[in-house]
């Protein structure tokens, strides 16, 4: 890894083993990009890449001059109205009106390790020999204002991080109207545009597409990073694969309205931005006041799309997600929430958590429903100091009761909303996020408070804590469920009501951040409406997030896959739910709902009185694997093997250990075939002349011998161990095909709609 600066070609090369970045102080002082992509030797001058050349009809930065223009010039931090027509990085309106500005390079430090961002979540490094950054200070001479920017080098991952802090260090105010993270012109457009969006229960589904001269973007314009979007694009080549090839990850550390954009121009070249969503955006800055962007994380790979996800999960997973429970083994949890909703009682509680225990849980959480008038959806959020009748020995009794039972005890919140109906609104309706005038729009019956403000997050940070260091609580679940609307501060002047949705999420951050760090060793989990909000903001806080209110087997393959191209397995939340599902209506086996929840934190969230004997065992047995493998699906390396949205009926995918002995591939069949076509499987990650006794999972999660469907009247009580190499697993593959359709013969179980198999690998 390593920074430098030609001071006679005005160059800065930032390099490891993985990428190169190069970037040039154009003749204007303006920062040229010239080079991103596979790492080149240090040293070279690249100054034939800017390219400068007459072109008709070209604006031109000086008189007299006809090849330097803006228009042509790749760049890293544009401005509009001085000759670049594309969509800027920054946009300032200064105090007489104008909108015009251009920023310059005034000078530039490189320092060992990653500094902080103040007010806002950002990855960071243990050890100064982690990481080098550079600061490259640009300034716009007419108004003053100054755009730090930074550009952090992991050494050992394929990682640039990026921020901008924007000062106004000249005498009159002025109001930022744009200001993205990220920026970068990349010299061609031959890319495909990967996305994940989806809706409320479908979130983070793949959807690629070609790029095209003209605008494609991803936005939130919701106040949350959203369930419709993630603030997370791919650019890849059309060539590239999940095993080779280039591809440019970037995925924002920001919880609210983001802008992910390609702007592909007339002469093919993309421009890419990141950051805040300019859409409804205006920041004052009075002078000597500053304003810190998000980062945004870029990944360069030349390997394929697993590798850029190994760089992804590796630096949320050990250098953004702190504390006690990053690395820890979290607890098998049941939620009492698909189970009771409202309908809970301190008896009901305790019977499910008795129950649990014999099931090998060991987290009980009480969802919503348990503080003052909370009968339904209607009433008493905001209230969080009084607990229903239901439960005489209010939140401690209860949770000693649960401790009492072996398990530790959770509790769900929602603090940033409330009802109209509750103690809350009727003292503070004033703390409401509303426009004068106008009536509130409301979701879910709720009203969002204004997070902008000190003394709101103060209230809460005092009754919350009063809640969680009142009692025996080691987890909680914070929920976030609607959109922010009538974005309008009572506490703002009316030139600072563009500030409302960002100063939102700052206070949002500042509460988040105060509780973690009273209660460290509580397991905060995140939630918006189940996956509204699972973005890298809310990982630097919380290290796992429920992924979405949909816990169907099926649906869940689809949003894992999806969600799987970021973030690590140890930030999902994944539960086993009961049939048929609550949202679908669908029925899938127990043993697919475990084998696709053991990839990810893994839960339950289903009435255990309900089921039979059988199951309970199963859920036993499911539990116990469980507990075996969870270090291995919480630190393992995750692979993509074979993809729902290739509508091939088919979904496949594997976590191999840190030291390749162990690995345990997940096998879906969405539905039953009959007389249907064989399938190999083609392992990944493996080390290839180790050899790996294969086993397979039955519905019992008991590794049995490896048997091939097609393998009739085989008997695994009898059948021999297969031992095969690494390199046959990956290169020959398993034979995984089905032919049974609802057949039984010998020992085999008949398949089914929603069948699924685990292959557990163990180097001999
Ligand atoms: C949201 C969450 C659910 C549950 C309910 C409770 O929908 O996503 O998991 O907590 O709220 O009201």
């Amino acid at each position: 890894m390593s920074i430098s600066f030609d001071g006679k070609t005005k160059t800065f090369h930032l390099k490891n083993r993985f990428f190169s970045y190069v970037m040039k102080i154009l003749p204007n002082g303006q920062i040229g990009q010239l080079y991103f992509g596979k790492t080149v030797e240090g040293g070279r001058v690249f100054d034939y890449l800017p390219e400068p050349a007459y072109r008709p009809m070209s604006s031109y930065v000086s008189e007299g001059e006809y090849s330097f223009s803006l228009e042509h010039v790749r760049q890293e931090y544009p401005s509009y109205g001085t000759g670049d027509f594309r969509h800027p990085a920054v946009g300032i309106r200064s105090a007489d009106g104008s909108r015009i500005s251009g920023f310059a390079y005034e000078g530039h430090r490189i320092t060992a390790g990653k500094p902080e961002l103040s007010g806002l979540p950002a990855t960071w490094c243990e050890d100064e020999k982690e990481a080098e950054t550079l600061a490259v200070t640009l300034r716009d001479p007419l108004t003053g204002v100054e755009a730090e920017l930074l550009y952090t080098v992991f050494a050992e991952l394929p990682v640039l991080a990026r921020s901008v802090r924007i000062t106004n260090e000249g005498p009159d105010s002025v109001y930022v109207e744009q200001a993205m993270s990220l920026c970068l012109d990349l010299p061609d457009a031959n890319y495909d545009w990967i996305q994940f969006s989806g809706a409320w229960a479908r979130e983070r589904h793949v959807r690629t597409r070609r790029l095209q001269q003209g605008i494609q973007s991803v936005e939130s314009t919701r106040g949350n990073s959203s369930h419709v979007h993630n603030p997370f694009v791919i650019l890849k080549r059309p060539e590239t694969t999940e095993l080779s090839g280039e591809a440019y990850g970037f995925s924002l550390i920001y919880s609210g309205n983001f802008l992910a954009q390609a702007e592909v121009d007339t002469w093919d070249v993309t421009r890419f931005t990141m950051g805040i969503n300019p859409f409804g955006f205006d920041w004052k800055l009075e002078q000597g006041e500053a304003l810190q962007l998000p980062e945004a994380v870029m990944v360069y790979t030349e390997s394929g799309l697993n590798a850029m996800s190994h760089a992804f999960h590796t630096l949320y997973r050990t250098r953004l997600a702190r504390g006690y429970w990053q690395t820890k083994e979290r607890p098998i949890l049941i939620n009492s929430w698909e189970c009771m909703t409202f309908d809970i009682t301190e008896e009901r509680l305790v019977r499910l958590a008795k129950k649990a225990k014999r099931c090998g849980i060991e987290l009980f959480v009480l969802d919503d429903g348990w503080f003052k008038g909370r009968d339904s959806d209607r009433r008493g959020l905001g209230d969080w100091h009084e607990v229903r009748e239901c439960l005489p020995g209010g939140i401690d009794g209860l949770a000693r009761k649960i401790e009492a039972e072996g398990l530790k005890f959770g509790l769900w919140i929602e603090p940033e909303m409330m009802n109209r109906d509750s103690d809350l609104f009727r003292a503070h309706e004033d703390w409401l996020l509303r426009a004068p005038g106008r009536s509130m729009t409301h979701c879910r019956n709720e009203f969002a408070l204004d997070l902008g403000r000190q003394e709101v997050v103060d209230y809460l940070f005092d009754v919350l804590s009063g809640l969680i260091g009142g009692s025996h609580i080691s987890y909680i679940k914070w929920d976030m469920n609607r959109s922010i609307t009538e974005a309008y501060s009572a506490a703002l002047p009316p030139e600072r009501q563009g500030e409302v949705m960002h100063r939102y999420i700052l206070g949002l951050y500042q509460l988040y951040g105060r509780l973690v760090q009273a209660f460290p060793e509580v397991l905060f989990e995140s939630c918006a409406s189940g996956g509204g909000r699972f973005d890298p903001g809310m990982l630097y806080y919380a290290p796992q997030a429920w992924l979405s209110d949909d816990s169907d087997a099926a649906e869940r393959i689809l949003m894992q896959y999806g969600t799987s191209y970021c973030y690590p397995l140890s930030s999902f939340g994944t539960h086993v739910s009961s049939v048929p599902n609550g949202q679908i209506y669908r029925y899938t086996p127990l043993h697919t709902r475990a084998n696709v929840a053991f990839f990810g934190t893994y839960g339950y969230e289903l009435d255990l009185e309900e089921l039979t004997e059988e199951e309970l065992d199963q859920i036993r047995m499911h539990t116990e694997f469980m507990k075996k493998y969870r270090r291995l699906f919480l630190t393992g390396t995750f692979y993509r093997l074979v993809s729902p949205f290739d509508g091939k009926n088919l979904a496949a995918w594997m976590v191999v250990s840190e030291d390749k002995k162990t690995a345990v591939a997940g096998w879906y069949k969405l539905l039953n075939e009959v007389n249907g076509p064989y399938h190999r499987l083609h392992m990944c990650g493996l080390d290839s002349s180790y050899s790996y006794c294969v086993k397979q999972t039955d519905r019992y999660s008991r590794e049995m011998p490896y048997m091939p469907y097609s393998a009739e009247a085989a008997d695994p009580e009898t059948a021999p161990d297969t031992v095969l190499t690494g390199d046959e697993l990956m290169k020959v593959g398993l034979p995984v095909s089905d032919c049974s359709a609802g057949e039984k013969r010998g020992a085999l179980e008949p398949s089914c709609d929603f069948d699924s198999r685990l292959y557990v690998m163990h180097a001999v």
